[in-house]
């Protein structure tokens, strides 16, 4: 059996450490807002060269946040992809903001910034570049399109802790970056927890305040808020972490670059890298007109596959019946039929890669 990720694996490496950190929360019982939520946010501001970080309960939270950080309101456009995980564009709904979704990059699966421009109208505010899969969106000329309109680009990193883009890091090179920590993202904790970076000290100042009930000074409300704190346990875990997520990352390209070489074969699309990016393969997705047989047959060998995502969210139930979206995007629409993701994880072995592509090659 060869699961999509293994956390076991991660967790038997790690466990002296990470139980002596939990166990050191336990004896301190500071459980809410606690050393390890401040250390945290010091050590991820740090480690992407910025000024400010803000622990939240989860990536989801870290968005909408942001978003009312940045000033969305009921009312306003918001740009974004169609192809990601629903929370990209659900916080715009709970906002009352509209989702409106751009075509993407069939090479990348990232938005396509061409065509961004033809999509913006007066009451367009922000952008949500989505760095899926672990690789970074086009930012370049997404940040000039932003610029020229005045408009926000809060990126969503939920799958990319610690790519680059031409040198800088994921996160730093709009107004906010966020970030999930659930279990199974690249830098992940046991349980839920995100974060939000930015070199604002406004925005910084304000997810602060909404993720404590929209306080700043105790029992003194002065927003309508949440309470979307990061727990202080899963904060002491994360530290652990963050000390190999270089490591982490590395062994996911090194493990990108097996399957590439081992699944050679011309009925498959394997994931590329654009130049000047560092893809952190949060997962190792492939095209193929096939993939349900693919998956078929990985499924006999008890090995597990995905389909990220299989319904775009401009035809998603939800978002037809709030925003009756009658726009077809092609490119996502194809990638939606044919992609297929494969086991990824730092600890996979050469010789499972080499297992699961054997099985992939055999249904051509
Ligand atoms: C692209 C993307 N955005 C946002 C989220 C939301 O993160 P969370 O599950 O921590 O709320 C996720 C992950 O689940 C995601 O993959």
């Amino acid at each position: 059996m060869i699961p999509m990720v293994d956390l076991k694996r991660q967790y038997a490496a790690l466990k002296m450490e990470i139980d002596a950190a939990v166990s050191d929360v336990l004896e301190k019982t500071q459980f809410i807002l606690g050393p390890n939520v401040g250390k945290l946010e010091e050590e991820v501001a740090a480690y992407h060269g910025l000024a400010y970080a803000a622990g939240v309960a989860n990536g989801t939270d870290a968005l909408l946040l942001a978003l009312r950080a940045c000033g969305i309101k009921s009312g306003d456009e918001v740009i974004t992809t169609p192809f990601t995980f629903i929370a990209t564009a659900e916080v715009v709904a709970q906002l009352g903001a509209i989702p409106v979704f751009v075509d993407i990059c069939p090479d990348t699966f990232n938005i396509n910034p061409d065509l961004i421009e033809e999509k913006i109208t007066p009451r367009t505010k922000a952008i949500i570049p989505v760095h899926l899969f672990g690789h970074p969106a086009d930012m370049e000329p997404i940040m000039q399109t932003a610029a020229k309109h005045n408009l926000k680009v809060i990126e969503d990193c939920a799958q990319a802790f610690g790519a680059r883009y031409q040198n800088r890091r994921t996160g730093t090179i709009g107004d906010v970056g966020c970030f999930s920590f659930f279990p199974s993202k690249n830098l992940g904790c046991y349980g839920d927890g995100g974060m939000v970076i930015t070199k604002d000290e406004t925005i910084a100042r304000q997810v602060k305040m909404l993720r404590n009930h929209g306080s700043q000074v105790r029992y003194h409300h002065s927003e309508v808020g949440y309470n979307s704190r990061l727990d202080e346990i899963q904060a002491a875990i994360l530290r652990v972490k963050l000390k190999y997520i270089d490591q982490f990352n590395e062994a996911r390209r090194s493990n990108a670059a097996a399957y590439c070489a081992a699944l050679d074969n011309k009925n498959i699309i394997p994931p590329s890298t654009a130049q000047g990016s560092e893809h952190v393969f949060h997962q190792f997705t492939i095209r193929a007109q096939n993939r349900d047989a693919i998956a078929r047959a990985l499924t006999e060998k008890e090995i597990a596959s995905a389909v990220y995502y299989p319904v775009p969210l401009h035809q998603q139930e939800v978002f037809v019946k709030l925003f009756d979206y009658s726009i077809s995007l092609p490119v996502s629409e194809m990638c939606a039929r044919e992609v297929l993701s494969l086991p990824m994880f730092p600890e996979l072995s050469g010789k499972e890669i080499q297992l699961i592509a054997d099985v992939v090659r055999s249904t051509f």
